[in-house]
């Protein structure tokens, strides 16, 4: 049985104290960060680890990232920290920012999938930060979803994928952020973002670092090709339903593009849904229409992203035009989970 406790207006201080015994004696407890909610474990405890694995239905060469609450934790786990990783630290920890570092030992090898770099992530939330702190353990934590699904960002879906299959679930309410942190990993000097979040490529630059989209970021993997973060490699945040993304500079070309889609295959599907934002419902009469905010604050946007994306699963949208969004700052974070919601499909006017 899963044991929830909600903490939206109350941080109860002795069911903190449960939690981390609970961590420290190889549970699992889901919590929630800024970012998404994560599935925890003690990441030093290889079988606490596999449990991640299996209750995720997780690929087993997808490494999970370290979860800490203080610099001090850090130490323990990486090494050969350089001057440029320790401005990322300095800069942006806590927050949303997974920061892919060389590994010391102590980390079991199914945390980091036999690679010898471990992911780190200081999150800013203050559930998160207390239960880390209380237990004194790193805590491995992927998102709070089953593998291949949109990442859990509340409790109500993450109570119908999870439920019975962790110990705990803590509620902290919706999540900030709505979209996963920013992976970063230097290379020759160079910041590559594998996988881009809240903290954009400006943000970065505008701390005189030089720094670079990898190339999967809107592209997907073949099946030969080495990549940076295994992650890339997966089929992620897809709903049942066949998806098209389209996406222009051009918000007029945009609207004609969906209303093409939709006359061409309004006898091929039964429950259409243009996924887009609010202002643009009134051009999609004969569909259902979902909005997932308004192009005036993408932040919002990001926010409902994901339990958008399970709308449309629960509504049972058989197709889904899903409208893109502005390549810029939190804009590129946004359709890069399009993209890949819609599983590379994507149409470009
Ligand atoms: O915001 C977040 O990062 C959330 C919250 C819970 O902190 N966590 C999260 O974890 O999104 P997960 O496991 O869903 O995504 C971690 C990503 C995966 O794409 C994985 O492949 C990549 O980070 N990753 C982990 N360790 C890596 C490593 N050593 N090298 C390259 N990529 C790594
Ligand atoms: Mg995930």
């Amino acid at each position: 049985m899963t044991k929830i406790y909600d903490f939206k207006n109350n941080i109860d201080s002795s069911a903190i104290k449960e939690l981390s015994e609970a961590l420290k004696n190889g549970k699992l407890v889901v919590f929630p960060t800024e970012t998404v909610y994560g599935i925890g474990a003690n990441a030093l405890d290889y079988d606490a680890v596999n449990k991640i694995f299996k209750a995720k239905g997780r690929p087993t060469d997808n490494p999970l990232i370290v979860h800490v609450s203080n610099k001090e934790m850090i130490n323990n786990i990486a090494k050969d920290i350089s001057n440029i990783e320790q401005k990322l630290i300095d800069n942006f920890m806590p927050g949303p920012i997974t920061i892919i570092l060389n590994k010391k030992n102590n980390i079991p090898s199914n945390v980091t999938c036999n690679l010898d770099t471990v992911g780190i992530r200081m999150p800013e939330n203050i559930i998160a930060r207390k239960i880390i702190e209380s237990s004194g353990v790193p805590i491995a934590a992927p998102s709070a979803n089953i593998s291949g699904k949109p990442s859990g960002t509340n409790i109500q879906d993450i109570k119908k994928e999870l439920d019975n299959k962790v110990d705990y679930i803590v509620d902290g309410g919706e999540c900030e952020i709505g979209l996963e942190s920013t992976v970063v990993k230097v290379e020759n000097g160079i910041v590559n973002i594998l996988r881009p979040g809240k903290i954009s490529p400006e943000d970065i630059q505008n701390l005189g670092l030089s720094v670079k989209l990898d190339s999967h970021i809107f592209n997907e993997v073949k099946n030969e090709e080495k990549v940076q973060s295994p992650g890339m490699k997966h089929k992620h945040y897809a709903p049942n339903a066949k998806a098209v993304l389209v996406c222009s500079d051009n918000e007029e070309r945009k609207i004609e593009q969906i209303k093409e889609l939709i006359k061409e295959n309004k006898d091929n599907y039964k429950n259409i849904f243009v996924l887009g934002f609010e202002e643009h419902s009134k051009y999609f009469n004969d569909v259902n229409f979902l909005s997932f905010g308004t192009n005036n604050d993408l932040n919002l946007v990001s926010k409902n992203i994901f339990s958008s994306l399970r709308k449309l699963d629960k509504q049972k949208c058989d197709f889904c035009i899903v409208e893109g969004v502005k390549k810029q700052g939190i804009g590129i974070a946004i359709l890069n989970r399009l993209i890949r919601a819609c599983g590379y499909n994507k149409i470009e006017v």
